[in-house]
């Protein structure tokens, strides 16, 4: 009778704290600091602006040399940032610096953020390898490490040469295309997908769940982004809990099979970091490398000159790739947590402090780059950028990304050395991450 009676009232518990736990979430994570930067924004705060102004791929480079002017580390009032090459590679690779979780210094918050948790894997939470530390995260990165090789890697060259050649098959060159749907964002996705052994019927799912999740890195989301993120990533948990459950009954010759078996010292993944780890390798795996191909041919259209280079000299293309990624990085920023007090380059930080690493305004920084805006494919240095981040959470998929932006980028341009875009290129919305959404043009 008892239970009768409280099994309503348990019911509309449940289903207030269904409807809460996500309103603090995205109130804690997205909408205080939103108005926050949108206000500091106002006041001219240059992190506050840099937040702000990053949507939709806007050209950032004069706030980068504004930044730049005030130091190795600029000092704002909602944190620090730097545009400086070297400050973003001493801040990631000090070991006083840490990946950034959301702490809030106030208890109340710090509960209110323990009790709305999602308790879904997301990229930027532990133990995500993005989030995760020594030493979780070199146990993590050293299980990965042994099954995703520079070896494995160079053997995957001809596996996408040959889904390059197909895409680019079944383009009809007769009538525009747009260059991501159709072949910047497959390629990856089919390479990834392979090497994690996707069945080829899925791979859909997975771009589109990627697609949807993207702006999961970002920070200040509207409420309805921030649902349909946390929807799909909802999603993605489920798809990959089956795909794992399929990989362990049946396991193939792809590095998913084998990161499932690998041990160190005995011991392997645990579920939740076995999800974590494949779901952030794959995504990372194509959310990125579609905007390298596609800022790709977009600079390299733009700039006909640079691309007679590479047609008198095919052996520049692997360079090219890198002056691609320093010129316009599908990664504007990371950021670091101040673990204990430092300073660098005589600037003082404190601990508790966030620091903002702008990747793509340390890419543009005189002190290592001979004119910096100028975009040259044979630049003796382009090697020498910080797209892929630096110190232990050096992108783990940086010879992966460099050989597929090789062979696709030169493939497209060899296959159809005519291609022209034509209006209508729209660049992605999200701020982290950095490329364009839609790319119209024609083949021949
Ligand atoms: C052009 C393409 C890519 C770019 C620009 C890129 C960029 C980055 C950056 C900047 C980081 C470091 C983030 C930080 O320090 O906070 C990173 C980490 C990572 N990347 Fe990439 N990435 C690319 C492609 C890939 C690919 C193809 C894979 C998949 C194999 C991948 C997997 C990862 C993983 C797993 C990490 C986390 C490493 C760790 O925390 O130890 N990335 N990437």
């Amino acid at each position: 009778m008892f239970a009768l009676k409280t099994t309503p009232a348990r019911t509309f518990l449940r289903r207030a704290e269904e409807i809460a736990k996500p309103v603090t979430r995205w109130s804690i994570g997205h909408a205080i600091p939103r108005v926050a930067l949108r206000a500091a924004a106002r006041r001219g705060d240059l992190q506050g602006r840099l937040s702000i102004e990053a949507g939709g791929g806007a050209d950032l480079t004069g706030l980068f040399d504004e930044i730049r002017a005030h130091g190795a580390v600029a000092t704002t009032r909602v944190g620090h940032v730097t545009t400086r090459h070297s400050a973003c590679k001493d801040i990631l690779t000090d070991d006083a610096f840490k990946t950034v979780r959301f702490v809030p210094d106030n208890p109340v918050l710090n509960r209110l953020v323990a009790w709305s948790e999602s308790g879904l894997i997301h990229p930027i939470q532990p133990p995500s390898l993005l989030a995760s530390e020594p030493p979780d995260h070199t146990r993590y990165r050293k299980l990965v490490t042994r099954v995703f090789t520079a070896r494995a890697v160079e053997q995957l060259r001809q596996r996408t040469q040959a889904i390059a050649d197909e895409l680019l098959e079944s383009l009809d060159p007769t009538n525009p295309v747009d260059l991501i749907e159709q072949y910047c964002g497959l390629l990856p996705v089919t390479v990834i997908s392979q090497i994690l052994g996707v069945p080829p019927e899925e791979r859909d799912k997975v771009l589109a769940l990627g697609g949807a999740a993207a702006p999961s890195l970002d920070l200040g989301l509207p409420w309805r982004t921030f649902r349909t993120v946390e929807a799909t990533l909802a999603e993605f948990d489920s798809w990959l809990t089956v795909h794992l459950e399929k990989l362990r009954a049946n396991p193939g010759d792809n590095l998913l099979s084998k990161l499932i078996a690998a041990r160190e010292d005995g011991v392997g993944l645990t579920e939740r970091e076995l999800k974590a780890t494949a779901g952030l390798v794959l995504a990372a795996g194509f959310e990125t490398t579609v905007n390298l191909l596609g800022n790709g041919i977009a600079l390299l259209t733009r700039n006909p000159g640079e691309l007679g280079k590479l047609r008198g000299n095919p052996d520049l293309w692997s360079n090219a790739v890198d002056e691609i990624l320093r010129y316009d990085p599908p990664v504007l920023l990371t950021g670091r947590l101040c673990a204990r007090d430092t300073e660098i380059g005589g600037v003082p930080i404190q601990r508790g402090s966030i620091v903002s690493t702008v990747l793509a305004g340390a890419n543009r920084d005189p002190e290592i780059f001979d004119a910096p805006s100028v975009f040259d494919v044979a630049r003796a240095n382009a090697r020498d950028h910080v797209s892929f981040g630096a110190g232990r959470h050096y992108c783990l998929g940086a010879s992966l990304a460099r050989m597929e932006g090789e062979v696709g980028l030169r493939s497209i341009f060899e296959r159809f050395p005519d291609l022209r875009l034509l209006g209508g290129a729209r660049r992605r919305q999200t701020r982290i991450l950095r490329g364009f959404e839609t790319l119209p043009a024609t083949l021949i």
